[in-house]
């Protein structure tokens, strides 16, 4: 194929052991959320985003396919997509059958197979885009390879699936400013921000009935017992997912069923009954709270798009 470009600059597993160390020697033991995605943990991610009770993918997806026409044309012609996150790729073909000749398109995630076969389909199925596939930590500053095959007009970072959640504020300013130092001036940035609203529908979003979301959040012990040498035993913890209302966040936690000890590698760490591993914040904005912090970051809010129940946003940035 030759639309299709591959970039590798994967963090280690040495970084991914450190992390991991240095994460259970806290005192709240806590491992990042971008370790849920191995091949194991990026399938179930998918099987949640098909769950009846997890509206944030279908609110999305209903979005794109109904303001597709409006983002084109704040796009304008010849545009070049980077997507942070790339997943599956289904909502960005959304975007690419909308936009009006798109030169390239340029992924970025820290899964690597999965972002590779993704990529692969998509530069089959538009042979005139020019796919550069780039395997990386898109929270870490990062160079992007350049591109000169054909000239761009605009470039569009797009950021879908409110992954930008997963990020405390502080840090999603920092993911913003970093984003906007990769635009020029009249680029955007394309961000899907899940909303604030009744928690019991966001309990509910976490805590789906069929334990798919348990088994992703337990998924990252099997992880660390599989990449690194561990001897996590699953039956001995227990998914937890509760919405703290003061931080406006959905937290998930591993909780320990019994005092325990686990191995990993050469170190030894205890936990109490009842004493947990945090792995993951889902923070939930207002309209305004996000465009705030985009401003903060350098962006004009130019164009937000929320559905009729008010669950999902999904923003339009135009760098100053
Ligand atoms: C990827 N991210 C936006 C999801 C979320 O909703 O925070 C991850 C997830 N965790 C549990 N369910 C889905």
């Amino acid at each position: 194929m030759n639309n299709l470009e591959c970039y590798n600059f994967q963090p280690k597993l040495s970084s991914f052991r450190e992390e991991i160390l240095q994460g259970l020697a806290q005192s709240q033991k806590a491992i990042a959320p971008k370790f849920f995605y191995d091949k194991r943990g990026s399938e179930l991610f998918d099987q949640i985003c098909e769950l009846e009770e997890y509206y944030p993918t279908r609110t999305e997806i209903h979005l794109l396919k109904t303001y597709c026409g409006e983002i084109a044309e704040l796009v304008g012609p010849q545009g070049l997509l980077i997507e942070y996150g790339s997943g599956s790729s289904y909502k960005v073909r959304i975007l690419l059958d909308t936009l009006q000749h798109p030169v390239g398109y340029m992924p970025i995630d820290i899964s690597f197979e999965h972002m590779l076969q993704a990529s692969a389909e998509l530069a089959q199925s538009y042979p005139n885009l020019d796919v550069m596939a780039v395997c990386a930590d898109y929270t870490q500053p990062l160079q992007l390879p350049s591109y000169g095959k054909k000239p761009v007009g605009k470039k569009l970072i797009f950021f879908p699936g409110s992954t930008i959640g997963n990020l405390d504020p502080i840090e999603a300013l920092h993911l913003l400013k970093q984003s906007a130092s990769l635009l020029e001036t009249g680029d955007g940035m394309l961000v899907g921000v899940d909303l604030k609203k009744d928690p019991a529908i966001l309990h509910a979003a976490y805590n789906d009935a069929l334990g798919v979301t348990a088994a992703f959040n337990l998924n990252l012990l099997l992880r660390i017992n599989n990449d690194l040498e561990a001897n996590f035993d699953l039956v001995n913890f227990r998914h937890w997912a509760f919405y703290n209302q003061d931080e406006s966040r959905i937290e998930m936690h591993l909780l320990s069923l019994k005092d325990q000890t686990v191995m990993v590698e050469k170190t030894p760490f205890n936990f109490r009954e009842g004493e947990t591993i945090h792995t993951e914040n889902s923070y939930k904005y207002s309209v305004e709270e996000f465009e705030a912090i985009a401003n903060q970051a350098g962006f004009q809010a130019a164009k937000v798009w929320t559905d009729a129940n008010h669950l999902f946003s999904i923003h339009y940035l135009r760098k100053r």
